[in-house]
């Protein structure tokens, strides 16, 4: 059975036996980080954009480890300047990796690097479904990615200030329909401070979509 770990703000494991992926390895300066980054086991890094709180330790796991890296094409071309493994894609493409199919979604947002564009992760991973919005805006294109994809998990981030807040998240889940909700991206600075209980009683009143809120270093069976 597939498990996604979270290791605070934004990074997420997604683990099947040896088969695993990291999200968002932001962990090097991050205040909630549940690992370190030479703790890190994976073959694939999924990089949603160049900024720090995203792209982290990429470089170094990747170098560590030998793991690819999984992202639009300016921030692979980055990671491969590097010296790292590095495999490019765009907003709505969709490849089959070993362990399952990446679709890259559009996310309203800086890409950290010129030219680039930010991005989200609609990941099939030995069977199950995640979509890892990235840091983004609310766009109303989230019915449509509802309706081609049968979301078992969306990780939508509820901070505020760089990206959607609670409100906008909760009109998010109920445009995707996903059958389980994980809040990110809040409390690892005052800046994005928020409530993920009150988050989580707004969602399942209104929308009627669980939601489970992760600590850092929790995991979840998917
Ligand atoms: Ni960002
Ligand atoms: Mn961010």
């Amino acid at each position: 059975m597939p498990e996604l770990k979270f290791l605070g703000h934004a990074c997420f494991m997604l683990k099947e036996g040896p088969s695993a992926l990291i999200i968002d390895p932001f962990l090097t300066g991050n205040p909630q980080a549940a690992a370190t980054a030479d703790q890190i086991d994976c073959q694939y890094i999924l990089v949603s954009h160049a900024h720090d709180d995203h792209i982290g330790d990429t470089v170094s796991i990747a170098k560590r480890t030998g793991a690819t890296v999984i992202s639009t094409a300016e921030v692979a071309r980055f990671c491969g300047e590097k010296g790292v493994q590095a495999h490019g894609m765009h907003l709505g493409g969709k490849h089959k990796f070993d362990f399952g199919v990446v679709r890259i979604t559009p996310a309203f947002h800086g890409s950290g690097l010129p030219g680039g564009h930010a991005c989200g992760f609609i990941i099939q991973f030995h069977g199950k479904t995640v979509y890892h919005t990235g840091d983004t805006a609310l766009f109303s294109d989230m019915t449509l990615l509802g309706r081609l994809e049968s979301i078992d998990v969306a990780l939508v981030p509820i901070g505020d200030n760089y990206t959607m807040g609670p409100s906008d998240a909760a009109e998010a889940v109920h445009m995707l329909q996903p059958k389980l909700v994980v809040p990110m991206h809040y409390n690892t600075w005052p800046v994005i401070a928020q409530s993920p209980e009150v988050f989580k009683q707004d969602v399942e009143n209104r929308f009627k979509v669980p939601v489970h809120i992760m600590k850092p270093g929790d995991t979840l069976a998917l």
